[in-house]
């Protein structure tokens, strides 16, 4: 994995060249794939003077340096707990755990016999909320005898795993649990909670780094796979490889689940979202079945890629174009004869957005992703296309990404005063206050100057009115 520059994470000019605080960014990043964003370098500055001083390290190049060469092998055990993030609760994204509940665990137990159990893995597991949450649902179904599921737990980060086989959380972490299952599972420590040491017996907690695969897991295939709340932390090409990592685990008929509002929405298209009414989750693609060759007859050769449709034929909504990326591979058969589709009506672009916003506004990332993708491709010169781009960026904790969609909204039309907000927003996030508060002074000034233009698509979206703008501006321009 390259090394980290200050460049390519969007901080240009943060760091004097050779600085040691930027080298630490690149080996954690090399280390964990976690790419610490410039907000959080303060942050990262305190802790790693914190840790040069308890190794004894003269300073935080001699410490930096100490650790490129391999210096403190163990140092990264101190070092991961204090820079990863492990916020986790029981029941995090309810509407998950109860399609998980209602939908996958019937179809994946279904007609499994004695010899097939069911295999989940928890590929982030923090302190063990998320795998004991998947515990307390199986063991609440009494028609499951305990050979039936296994679950393993793995995480980065030894000290969370030691925190999830000791099983203690405080009140805000079973805030979700319902009351029922907080008697029958835990009891009561002081103020905290202790997991009953039956459930804990029931997971495996393994130590596992996602940005090194391959990964050694207990069984090469997973039925159910939770990978939910990590990717976030990574650059693009790094989730590229994890997902590809974790799709190989995933067994043929096996679900993958992300964190609620994350998508693998330009970053692979092996594994395919499925709708599951109040989330999606993702599956190996399904390719169709060939029809079988009765006797030797000569046919053409298979075509190498999908036949090409043409544009009248490709109805506009089912359409996937989706820019840098590879098609999928193709797995088995070749591709059959090009089936007819029925045409809808086309929809405007206009109208396209606007579903778009209310998937968006309805926290279907997913769908918004697919149907603003398709506008892109067709049109990119779309200002309100790109701005809901970076909307669904900044909504999904790619700060860096949305900067650059809102940047793309503006070019194409500067008046866009609210996107302009959201656009200073980001940067003030990022860490680059002077950027932000050139664009902060800008939305004043068109609002002054009556040059302002609202962006009618966005108004489901929880996106400031001209009156909050103008606050917004001013609150942080007095130094808010
Ligand atoms: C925000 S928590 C997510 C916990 C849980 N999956 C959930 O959704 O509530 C992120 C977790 O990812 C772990 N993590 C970060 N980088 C990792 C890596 N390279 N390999 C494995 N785990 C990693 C952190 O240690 C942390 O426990």
């Amino acid at each position: 994995m390259s090394r980290a520059t200050a460049d390519d994470r969007g901080a240009a000019g943060y760091f004097p060249p050779n600085d040691p605080l930027q080298r630490l960014v690149g080996l954690i990043r090399d280390r964990t794939g976690n790419a610490i964003p410039p907000n959080r370098f303060p942050f990262l500055a305190e802790v790693a003077a914190r840790r040069a001083g308890a190794k004894g390290a003269a300073s935080l190049a001699d410490y930096v340096s100490a650790l490129e060469q391999s210096h403190l092998p163990d140092e990264w055990e101190h070092l991961i707990p204090l820079i990863t993030i492990k916020e986790s609760y029981f029941f995090r994204a309810p509407q998950q755990w109860e399609v998980i509940r209602r939908q996958v665990l019937p179809d994946l137990l279904q007609g499994r016999g004695q010899g097939k159990p069911l295999r989940i893995w928890s590929a982030a597991c923090a302190r063990g909320e998320e795998p004991a949450t998947m515990a307390m649902m199986l063991a609440e179904d009494k028609s499951l005898p305990p050979w039936s599921w296994s679950i393993v737990a793995t995480d980065v980060d030894e000290e969370a795993l030691a925190g999830a086989r000791l099983g203690l959380y405080g009140d805000r972490a079973v805030g979700q649990v319902p009351p029922e299952m907080l008697e029958r599972y835990f009891s009561r420590r002081g103020k905290l909670y202790e997991l009953s040491a039956e459930l804990r017996s029931r997971i495996t907690y393994l130590p596992l780094n996602l940005a090194h695969p391959p990964f050694e897991l207990p069984a090469p295939e997973i039925d159910l796979i939770l990978l939910r709340n990590v990717l976030i932390y990574f650059r693009r090409p790094l989730q590229r490889r994890v997902v590809l990592q974790v799709g190989q685990h995933l067994a043929p008929n096996g679900y993958l689940f992300l964190g609620a509002s994350e998508t693998l929405w330009q970053v692979q298209e092996e594994l395919e979202p499925v709708d599951l009414g109040s989330c999606f989750c993702y599956r190996h693609r399904k390719t169709p079945l060939q029809a079988p060759v009765k006797a030797p007859v000569k046919v053409p050769a298979a075509p190498v890629s999908p036949p090409q449709r043409t544009a009248a034929e490709v109805p506009s909504l089912v359409q996937r174009p989706r820019p840098a990326i590879p098609p999928a591979p193709r797995r088995e058969a070749p591709a059959p004869a090009p089936k007819k589709e029925p045409v809808p009506p086309p929809l405007s672009v206009q109208e396209r957005l606007h579903a778009a916003a209310r998937h968006l506004a309805g926290n279907q990332v997913e769908e918004a992703g697919r149907i603003i993708g398709q506008v892109l491709a067709v049109d990119p010169s779309e200002p309100a296309a790109h701005a809901l781009e970076g909307f669904l960026y900044d909504v999904t904790g790619r700060t860096d990404d949305a900067v650059a969609s809102y940047r793309a909204a503006l070019y194409l039309d500067p008046e866009l005063y609210q996107v302009r907000v959201l656009l200073a927003d980001c940067l003030l996030r990022l860490g680059n206050r002077d950027r932000a508060e050139h664009h902060f002074r800008e939305v004043l000034a068109h609002l002054a100057g009556g040059r302002e233009k609202n962006l009618v698509l966005l108004a489901d979206l929880p996106i400031p009115d001209r009156l909050r703008a103008q606050r917004r501006c001013q609150q942080v321009l007095k130094g808010g």
